[in-house]
């Protein structure tokens, strides 16, 4: 006969069966046969192995609408818990479609938002693995109210610890919202799609035809909207994805990220002293400077497929974890304009919540003009840019490559707005325009009346490049501090970014700013 504990052993060993199955067999072969993993295999490929704790395994819901008393899973779709990722503490919660479709409610979000109260109280990151088909229908408002809930947490947690939401399945309705708020978003080619409304819905009120890929997948938000900040080709590149970006954030805003262990050696880079064209119209690859820049192979480029005239990332620096703000003179000349600046901002505010350096390599040639833009609210949106570098207190160092020119010489982390150390090639230009612009405005009754215009204007040209197309005007300023070949910037960033270390500056106190939203 079976003693008590055994019978008591046995009811648990089954329960904890039961929660490990999901949905069933069935539901997770269709799940693999979409190319999808299950909730548990992604904990599995995110976590180090062996340190998953589970938290609210036996969790059920309590409705009875619809028939859904008879269709109770334990673990109510969602898979929530702590677990080290590459030795640190991370919360994770993964939803399970094989489980009403990884639909979310009542107890489905009182489990996500238990796990995120634990991270901000105990200041380590929460990584979402989103798979849903929304709020449970069933369910009704209280569905809604378990969105609102965590939607309300991920604002307070905003700023405070790293949040990563993985979008692997559908994420539907006002679900994107949750990834929205959080600070990095990853998209799986193929399976993954977020919208507000589907096609169906588009169809109907705007009678467009267009496919869920099309409408929400990983290349269109990674293109075209910028929702996504990353997007890989299956899910288990998404999830190392993820391990990286946190590899280069500290565990909450109170810490500042790892350092890895760096030996000094040669840190002189003898390309870049050719990488500026001679001919100073013609483009460059800026990731060419980065890469030489930066501890080799480590530059993480964020959002790179989407506003390419300027580039964002997190690289290394002799060993410490720097965020990269760089024009790029590739693409468009590098010019500013309005999805440039949202990117480039929302990134500089990403860095200085979490205390990572700033490095900028500066080449603009100004902010796009046209209607499109101007119409488009250019003003209100370089405006966050330009607020973003002033009200951050990150040691924060520019590089001034080639073109510093106009308004966006100043939003470029300028010394004016705080950085703390410019410096620039001999090939830079810092002035108000380039020189035959400037030449043609205020030379232009002269250039008119001239008998050869053409020789008048290349004279002034010449004669305004020579007076103006330089560092030296800013340098004798103290704009910029130093003057630098460009094979020596790598040793001048890591020396004046271990100066910048113990860094305080403190903004006034204030409820908070009002950033140009
Ligand atoms: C309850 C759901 C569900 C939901 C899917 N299921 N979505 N159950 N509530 N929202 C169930 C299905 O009934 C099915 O159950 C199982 O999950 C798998 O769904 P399938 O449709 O078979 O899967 P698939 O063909 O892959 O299609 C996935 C899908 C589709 C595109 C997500 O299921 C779908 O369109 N679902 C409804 C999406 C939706 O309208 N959600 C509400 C959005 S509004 P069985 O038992 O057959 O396996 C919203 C508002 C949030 O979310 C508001 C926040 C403020």
């Amino acid at each position: 006969m079976q003693n008590q504990f055994n019978s008591a052993q046995e009811r648990l060993e089954k329960m904890r069966e039961d929660a490990l199955k999901g949905g069933g067999e069935k539901r997770i072969e269709a799940q693999h046969a979409k190319g999808k993993l299950t909730a548990r295999e992604r904990i599995s490929l995110l976590m180090d192995p062996g340190t998953f704790e589970e938290l609210g395994m036996l969790v059920t819901h309590r409705s009875t609408n619809f028939g859904l008393d008879k269709q109770k899973f334990l673990g109510d779709g969602v898979v929530t818990g702590y677990g080290k990722v590459n030795g640190r503490l991370v919360y994770v919660f993964s939803q399970d479609f094989t489980v009403l479709g990884g639909s979310l409610a009542e107890a489905h979000a009182e489990k996500i938002c238990k796990i995120m109260e634990l991270a901000l109280e105990n200041g380590a990151p929460v990584v979402g693995l989103n798979d849903s088909g929304g709020a449970r229908i069933q369910e009704g408002v209280v569905s809604l109210g378990g969105y609102a809930d965590i939607f309300y947490r991920n604002v307070q947690a905003s700023g405070v610890v790293p949040q990563l939401s993985l979008i692997l399945g559908p994420c539907a309705g006002g679900a994107v919202y949750s990834p929205a708020l959080t600070d990095f978003t990853f998209m799986v080619e193929g399976s993954s799609f977020m919208f507000v409304t589907g096609p169906n819905v588009v169809k109907t009120v705007t009678h467009e035809e267009v496919s869920s890929e099309e409408l929400g997948g990983a290349k269109t938000h990674a293109t075209k909207s910028g929702v996504t900040h990353f997007t890989a080709p299956h899910e288990a590149a998404a999830i190392e994805q993820a391990k990286a970006i946190l590899g280069f954030l500290p565990q909450n805003c109170e810490e500042d990220p790892i350092a890895l262990d760096y030996s000094p050696s040669d840190e002189k880079r003898p390309k870049l002293d050719s990488l500026i064209p001679e001919n100073t119209q013609h483009p460059y690859d800026i990731r060419e400077a980065i890469n030489e820049i930066t501890d080799a192979d480590s530059f993480l480029e964020v959002q790179k497929d989407y506003a390419e005239n300027i580039v964002i990332g997190y690289a290394r620096l002799a060993g410490r974890s720097v965020g990269i703000v760089a024009n790029q003179p590739a693409f468009l000349a590098g010019v500013l304009d309005i999805h440039a600046s949202i990117k480039a901002a929302r990134f500089v505010r990403t860095c200085d919540a979490f205390n990572v350096p700033l490095l900028v390599l500066e080449d603009v040639p100004g902010f796009l003009p046209g209607t499109d833009q101007e119409w488009n609210g250019i003003i209100t949106h370089g405006a966050k840019l330009l607020y973003a570098f002033s009200e951050a207190t990150i040691p924060r160092v520019t590089v001034i490559t080639r073109k510093a020119y106009g308004g966006a010489y100043d939003v470029m982390n300028s010394r004016n707005i705080g950085a703390d150390m410019v410096y620039s090639w001999p090939t830079a230009e810092i002035a108000v325009m380039g020189a035959k612009g400037a030449a043609e405005i205020i030379f232009r009754k002269e250039i008119q009346g001239a008998d050869d215009p053409s020789a008048k204007l290349a004279e002034k040209e010449a004669e305004y490049a020579e007076l103006f197309a330089h560092p030296y005007n800013a340098a004798a300023r103290g704009y910029v501090d130093e003057v630098i070949s460009p094979s020596d910037t790598r040793e001048k960033l890591i020396s004046a970014f271990e100066m910048l270390e113990n860094k305080v500056r403190n903004n006034p106190r204030k409820k908070h700013g009002n950033v140009p939203l």
